[in-house]
């Protein structure tokens, strides 16, 4: 705990790379002549996350022992606990302009100026590896490994201080920073909260785990991740409406917030499930929810990797806690929502659709039954689909 009661940022410092109004007209007149480099979406998004603080304790994007030691061992090079590599990487061509010592202007696909990264170290990208020991696989059907595929074959590595960590965000009422969060955590009271990272409309399994998980803190932050997904995931404002509307009709507003989650979904499973707690971690959340093939894809991980994989740390060491559900769904022998754990239902008793069932179900414009999802919620996707 620190900061009156709160749980400590990872690393300890909540780390803030957005620079004062004055060094920014400095940074923007500088950057004028400096090599510009247009990130694409994934690291478009991850410089968002590290200009406030999100990804604490990195400052920069990664060096190569930082890259290696995360890729081999789960750890910073110093032995801090983090899983996934965060890298800007270009092609040979442009890092043969680009000398270390040097700053680079970082831009979006607009060439409007992000930030200024001061490149310390130039490595090669070792994607293979990336892939084989971040996401398990290398696979390029996998949509997170063809991401990194894509990515240059030179990582700058260095210190950014950031001018504008996004140009026209959405969501901007719910677009909320760590310091932020952790703020309305304290005004509200809450010692513990729970954080639910999710990238789908909030069907009945969620809602009984969430709320299972609520049970036991004194808050929830519903904090869906909107950046970048794979083509078929819902898109970020359809889902958006599905939150609000099921928050508004069937949670405790005293005990929930919603706020956005404005990261690139990887897609890496058990890896991205640490990431996505010490990640709520820095925005204040005491506990964070992992259910059934957490941040999975297709049949790449195991159902319960994910919650398997927080054993490799030593107790207390992520500062987080996970708390962990079954597969849940609707028992019609109790009249409830279960799970392996509460029932001894059998398969004919549950009920079961897969994804591409109820997709089918809302394209024809049928709701899924109320025991799968909320009509409310149904509705909204249905029109959706149907606008489209
Ligand atoms: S994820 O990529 O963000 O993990 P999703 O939004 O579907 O995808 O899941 C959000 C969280 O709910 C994850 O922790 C996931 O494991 C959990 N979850 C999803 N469906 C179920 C279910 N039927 N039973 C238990 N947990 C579930």
């Amino acid at each position: 705990m620190s900061e009156k009661g709160l749980i400590a940022a990872h690393g300890g410092k909540l780390v803030n790379l957005v620079v004062s109004d004055a060094e920014k007209g400095k940074l923007e007149a500088a950057a004028k002549d400096m090599v510009r480099i247009e990130l694409p979406a994934r690291e478009q998004c991850d410089l968002e996350l590290l200009s406030c603080g999100a990804m604490s304790p990195l400052e920069g994007f990664m060096g190569e022992k930082d890259f290696h030691a995360v890729c081999d061992n789960m750890r910073l090079a110093n032995g801090l606990p983090w899983p996934m590599p965060i890298t800007c990487s270009v092609s040979e061509d442009v890092a043969a302009g680009i000398k270390v010592g040097q700053q680079v202007a970082l831009t979006d696909d607009q060439d409007r100026l992000l930030g200024v990264l001061e490149v310390t170290e130039k490595y090669a990208h070792d994607k293979k590896k990336e892939a084989e020991k971040a996401y398990g696989t290398t696979d390029e059907a996998h949509p997170g490994v063809a991401v990194v595929y894509s990515q240059g074959d030179v990582c700058l590595g260095g210190p950014l201080k950031v001018t504008t960590p996004r140009h026209d965000p959405d969501f901007t009422e719910y677009r909320l920073t760590p310091a932020q969060t952790r703020a309305d955590f304290q005004k509200k009271g809450w010692k513990t909260a729970v954080a639910f990272q999710t990238r789908n409309p909030i069907h009945r399994a969620h809602e009984y785990i969430i709320k299972c998980a609520l049970e036991i803190t004194d808050g929830l932050m519903v904090h869906p991740l909107v950046g970048e997904t794979k083509e078929g995931d819902i898109p970020a404002d359809v889902r958006m409406q599905c939150y609000e509307v099921l928050l508004k009709n069937y949670f405790n507003s005293k005990n929930t917030e919603l706020a956005v989650w404005p990261a690139a979904m990887r897609y890496a499973g058990p890896r991205e499930a640490i990431l996505h707690a010490l990640v709520r971690k820095n925005y204040g959340c005491t506990h964070f929810i992992v259910g059934r093939d957490h941040a999975g894809v297709g049949d790449y991980y195991g159902t319960y990797d994910a919650q398997r994989i927080f054993d490799e740390f030593e107790p207390g060491e992520l500062g987080i806690t996970p708390l962990n559900f079954e597969h849940s769904f609707w028992c019609k022998v109790s009249g409830a929502m279960a799970s392996d754990k509460t029932t001894n239902s059998g398969k004919e008793d549950r009920v079961f659709l897969s994804g591409t069932k109820v997709r089918e179900m809302l394209a024809n414009g049928q709701r899924p039954p109320a025991e799968f999802t909320r009509p409310e919620v149904a509705d909204i996707l249905i029109g959706a689909m149907q606008a489209k």
